[in-house]
């Protein structure tokens, strides 16, 4: 495995993604991580990340320079690069300006890290702080017209340095030189694969587990899906996996994912129809935050009732994902932990006193719809579109009841029959109908008509944070439009919205 320091670059997840597309397994750890925990993981190298500090600044992140004592293979990026020459006995200086965008590497000695990497090739820079001398041992293999000090190497330690950032991919042959540290200077091998993933997951479930009941709540989407899979899978009927069904899904979701996990799997599932409750507790509130509150509030109770029926349970399993655990654990994490915190059970596990069983936390969304193809989920499941916890109600704006609920989902059903038909479905990151709380004026036959709006959106997106809007084809536009309002009762009008993110969002409540 390979070690990655975290010094809060906001490319850290992408060094982790490359190296994993390597197959070579890697773990992000805050720079506080203890000498001892090193030694038990026993990287196979050590990766520095950057950051945005100076290495002068008071309370810019260290880690303790006794990893230079481990006989371990290090790369520093950027700030981690700093990092390493200040700690050796180099020199580093503040510079006047920050370097940041592309800039051209010439390559005097292609070896070692930059084996096989031709000259010159284009690099991303991003950094303040510059070298202006080398600690003993090193030489620079590369520079660039800002940076004699570009590449550089201690080939007897094994110790390595990147100016720039070979994790993004502005950096031509970044993902080349990653890979001549894994595999020329680390010795890792090709290994980790998700098969290899799931072996080691059993074992340690089991580990954790032992013969004690585990409960999970089951989501309808995929990350609780693939951790109710795997932890099954260790400790077969000891799961039971808990479905609130709160009234707020799409067509026929709750009946399949049922269907699916009881008949097809033979995973014990309880299925709990709330849809009454949450509708009562959600009647007349026309405020987002208020009916995200209410929701998450009913199903806390809904499903800790539920839990307590399940006897000795001490363990909670939950599809959490490395993203959120690398925000969580980052000095310089995003929101969207905040986000989404409403919608696991967030106090759940200090008010039953249970204990988390979390087998996804160290995978990426592409891993784990790959380790849900290799456990035998079906592919409509797997590359399911994300859908908010809070479900429907914050699609249809305004006040929420049933007989608006059921317009909605007549409407989404249209759209995502059409979206599937044309291919669209998984080039897209979500698409999906919202219900407007206006009437406009439409004719019918011979007769005036005064319904409902929908609006459709549907975004691009890698992650959420920002997003596109899908430039889908007019035709494509136009069949969902005419099928919308010739079969769904109550809608005469059909708009497409056309903004982005920032600085709208992605969903309208
Ligand atoms: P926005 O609308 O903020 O959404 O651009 C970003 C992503 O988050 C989803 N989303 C939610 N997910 N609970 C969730 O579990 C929520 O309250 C919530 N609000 C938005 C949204 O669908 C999109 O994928």
């Amino acid at each position: 495995m390979i070690l990655i320091i975290d010094f809060g670059s906001q490319f850290n997840q992408l060094i982790a993604r490359r190296v994993r597309e390597c197959r070579v397994y890697c773990q992000i750890e805050p720079p506080d991580i203890s000498m001892d925990k090193i030694r038990a993981l026993a990287p196979e190298g050590i990766i520095l990340s950057g950051g945005p500090a100076s290495i002068y600044a008071t309370g810019s992140p260290k880690v303790d320079p006794a990893i230079f004592s481990l006989n371990i293979p290090v790369l520093g990026i950027c700030y981690g690069m700093q990092f390493m020459v200040h700690a050796l006995g180099g020199r580093v200086e503040a510079a006047e300006k920050r370097e940041y965008g592309p800039a051209t590497l010439s390559i005097a000695r292609a070896e070692g890290i930059l084996e096989g990497i031709p000259s010159p090739t284009t690099c991303w820079m991003s950094h303040g702080d510059r070298i202006t001398a080398l600690p003993e041992g090193f030489a620079a293999l590369a520079t660039t017209v800002n940076s004699p000090y570009a590449v550089i190497q201690d080939p007897a330690r094994r110790y390595y340095g990147m100016q720039f950032h070979p994790e993004v991919v502005h950096t031509a042959k970044g993902k080349k030189m990653l890979a001549n540290f894994l595999f020329a200077i680390c010795g890792c091998r090709r290994s980790w694969t998700m098969k290899s993933f799931a072996r080691d997951a059993v074992r340690q479930i089991r580990d954790q587990v032992g013969d004690k009941p585990v409960i999970l709540g089951l989501s309808g989407g995929v990350d609780s899906a693939v951790a109710a899979l795997l932890i099954h899978r260790a400790v077969g009927s000891q799961l039971t996996c808990i479905f609130v069904d709160n009234g707020l899904l799409r067509q026929e979701e709750a009946k399949q994912l049922r269907k699916k996990f009881k008949q097809h799997l033979k995973i014990n599932i309880r299925s709990v129809n709330a849809s009454g409750r949450f509708l009562k507790a959600l009647a007349g509130v026309a405020d987002p935050e208020r009916k995200r509150k209410i929701i998450g509030r009913v199903f806390m109770e809904v499903f800790e009732a539920e839990a307590k029926k399940i006897e000795g349970a001490r363990f909670l399993g939950q599809g959490t994902l490395y993203p959120d655990v690398i925000e969580s654990q980052s000095a310089f994490g995003g929101p969207s932990a905040v986000i989404k915190s409403h919608h696991n059970v967030g106090g759940l596990p200090k008010r039953m006193r249970l204990q988390l069983v979390e087998p996804l936390k160290y995978l990426f969304k592409d891993e784990v719809r790959r380790l849900g193809l290799a456990l035998g989920l079906d592919e409509t499941l797997v590359w399911r579109q994300p859908f908010p916890g809070p479900g429907l109600a914050i699609r249809v704006i305004g006040p929420v009841n049933r007989s608006r609920l059921d317009i909605l989902r007549a409407a989404d059903t249209v759209l995502l029959d059409e979206i599937r038909a044309s291919g669209y479905y998984r080039k897209l990151w979500q698409s999906f109908a919202v219900l407007l709380p206006i009437k406009s004026v439409g004719i019918m036959g011979d007769s005036r008509t005064y319904e409902n709006i929908v609006a459709i959106r549907a975004v691009t997106s890698k992650d959420a944070m920002t997003a596109d809007w899908a430039r889908l084809p007019h035709g494509l536009l136009g069949r969902i439009s005419s099928r919308i309002i010739n079969e769904v009762r109550g809608v005469n009008r059909v708009v497409y919205d056309i903004s982005s993110k920032p600085p709208s969002t992605i969903e309208w409540e």
